[in-house]
C-alpha cells in the first residue's frame, strides 16, 4: 500500500447529480417521499438525526414530567449523550452482550426503573438490533422505545422497515449515511397521538432560524461538488491526515462534535434535493448490500477476523452496508491496522474512538454514576474497524485492505 490513490470516504453515502440542485417545484415534500419509502403513514422532518432525539424526548417528557433517565448503549455516537443532555435528562449507559451490537440485558434490566423515559436500541452501522428485548424492558416499567436507526435507512425486518416494531424510530440525513441533505433526519412514531406530541413538541421548539438553512445550503452544495473521487482529498482526506497527525483520534473519526445542538426548520430546496436523491436510493442500496456481501465472504475467509452481522435476535433482519465492522483480534492489534491504514484513503476507519464515558471532552454529559465496567462495550471500542462499502473502494484496492488485515489479524 505504497502508494496513496484517491481518498475513499469513510461510508457509502448517496452522490448527489446536477439535476437533484434545481429550484423546487412541486418535488420538495421530503415527509411525504420518505413516508413512501419506509411504508408508514407519517414522517417528520428535522433538521437532523440528534434534533429528532430531541424532539422526541422533550415530547415524551412533558407525557411523563417524572421520567428523568433515557438508556443508551454504551458505545454509539456522542450525540445521542448531548441529545439526552440538551433535553435537561439523564443519561443512562448499558453495556451490550459480549461480541454483538445488543444491549445487555441483564444490565439493561437492572437500569430501567421508575424513572426511565426512554430506552434506545441503536442499529449501528446498519446492523440490526435486537429491539424486541429493550421494548420488553421498557415497556415493563412503563418507559418508551426510541430505536436509533441514524445508520440504518433502508434496513428491513421482513417486509417491514426498520422501526416498525417499537414506540418510534429516527433516521439520521448527515453526510455519509446514505441520502443525505447535509443534516437532516427523519423521525417516524406510531402511535397517533404521541405522534401529536411530537409534531408539537417540534413547533414549539424548533425555530426557522434562516441563517442556519442557509448555512446548509452551501454545504450541500458543497456535497455535491466535492463527493467524488477528485474532491475527496480536499474536504476528507486532508483534514483526515492532519488530525492524525496531531495524534487526534476524536477529531480523525468525526467525533469532536459541538455540545451546542442547532435546531431549525429544513428548508423547501434541501428537502426537494432529498426527494430527488431519493428515487435512486433503493437502486444504491441494493448496489451497495450485493457489494459487501460479497466481500463479508471475502472477510470471513481472514482467520480471527470476525465481521459483525445484524443480530441473531432479529429474524427476517436485513440491515443495510454502510460499512463492513470486523472485530480484531485485540486491541494492539487493531490500534496497529488504524495507524497504518487510516490515513491511506482506503476506507479503514473507527466507527466511534471509545465508549461515551471514556471521551473526556464529553464528561459534562455522562453522569459520574455510568463510568463503571461495561467491559463488553469498551472491549468493541478497543478492537472494531470499520471499512467503507463505498463503490469507490474497487475490488483491487479491497484485495489490499484484505491482505493489509490479514497481516495484522495474525
Ligand atoms: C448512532 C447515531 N445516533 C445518532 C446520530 C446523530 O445523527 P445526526 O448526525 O443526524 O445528528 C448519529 C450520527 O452520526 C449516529 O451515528
Amino acid at each position: 500500500m505504497a502508494e496513496r490513490l484517491a481518498d475513499v470516504p469513510p461510508t457509502a453515502g448517496l452522490p448527489l447529480r446536477a439535476g437533484d440542485l434545481a429550484w423546487p417545484g412541486t418535488d420538495a415534500d421530503l415527509a411525504s417521499a420518505l413516508a413512501r419509502f419506509l411504508g408508514v403513514p407519517q414522517v417528520q422532518i428535522e433538521c437532523s438525526g440528534t434534533a429528532c432525539m430531541v424532539v422526541a424526548l422533550t415530547a415524551l417528557k412533558r407525557l411523563a414530567p417524572t421520567r428523568t433517565e433515557v438508556v443508551v448503549p454504551a458505545y454509539t455516537c456522542p450525540l445521542v449523550a448531548l441529545a439526552v443532555a440538551h433535553c435537561g435528562l439523564q443519561l443512562r449507559v448499558c453495556d451490550l452482550q459480549p461480541g454483538t451490537l445488543d444491549l445487555d440485558p441483564v444490565h439493561l434490566r437492572q437500569l430501567c426503573g421508575p424513572h426511565t423515559l426512554a430506552v434506545v436500541p441503536t442499529h449501528l452501522g446498519g446492523r440490526l438490533t435486537d429491539v424486541a428485548t429493550a421494548q420488553a424492558c421498557a415497556r415493563a416499567v412503563g418507559a418508551w422505545t426510541l430505536e436509533d436507526a441514524a445508520q440504518a435507512l433502508g434496513a428491513r425486518v421482513g417486509d417491514r422497515s426498520v422501526g416498525a416494531h417499537s414506540d418510534m424510530v429516527f433516521f439520521s440525513l448527515a453526510v455519509g449515511k446514505g441520502l443525505t441533505l447535509f443534516e437532516g433526519g427523519a423521525l417516524v412514531v406510531h402511535d397517533p397521538a404521541l405522534r401529536q406530541a411530537c409534531a408539537q413538541a417540534s413547533a414549539e421548539t424548533v425555530p426557522r432560524h434562516r441563517g442556519w438553512e442557509l448555512r446548509r445550503s452551501i454545504e450541500l452544495l458543497g456535497y455535491a461538488l466535492c463527493y467524488r473521487p477528485a474532491g475527496l482529498g480536499l474536504v476528507y482526506g486532508r483534514p483526515l491526515r492532519q488530525a492524525l497527525k496531531r495524534g487526534d483520534w476524536v477529531a480523525a473519526a468525526g467525533d469532536d462534535f459541538d455540545p451546542e445542538i442547532p435546531l431549525h426548520r429544513v428548508g423547501r430546496w434541501r428537502q426537494a434535493v432529498g426527494v430527488r436523491a431519493l428515487a435512486r436510493l433503493p437502486d444504491f442500496l441494493a448496489q451497495g448490500t450485493a457489494r459487501a456481501l460479497r466481500r463479508r465472504a471475502q472477510l470471513t475467509r481472514i482467520t480471527g477476523l470476525p465481521v459483525l452481522g445484524d443480530s441473531p435476535s432479529v429474524p427476517g433482519a436485513a440491515g443495510t452496508w454502510p460499512v463492513l465492522m470486523v472485530w480484531m483480534p485485540s486491541t494492539a492489534q487493531r490500534d496497529a491496522a488504524i495507524r497504518a491504514l487510516w490515513g491511506a484513503g482506503c476506507g479503514l476507519s473507527l466507527p466511534f474512538v471509545h465508549a461515551l464515558p471514556d471521551y473526556p471532552r464529553y464528561a459534562r454529559v455522562v453522569p459520574a454514576a455510568e463510568t463503571g465496567a461495561l467491559p463488553h462495550a469498551r472491549a468493541l471500542a478497543g478492537r472494531l474497524l470499520a471499512i467503507s462499502n463505498s463503490p469507490w473502494l474497487d475490488d483491487a484496492r479491497f484485495e489490499q485492505v484484505c491482505a493489509a488485515l490479514a497481516r495484522f489479524s495474525r
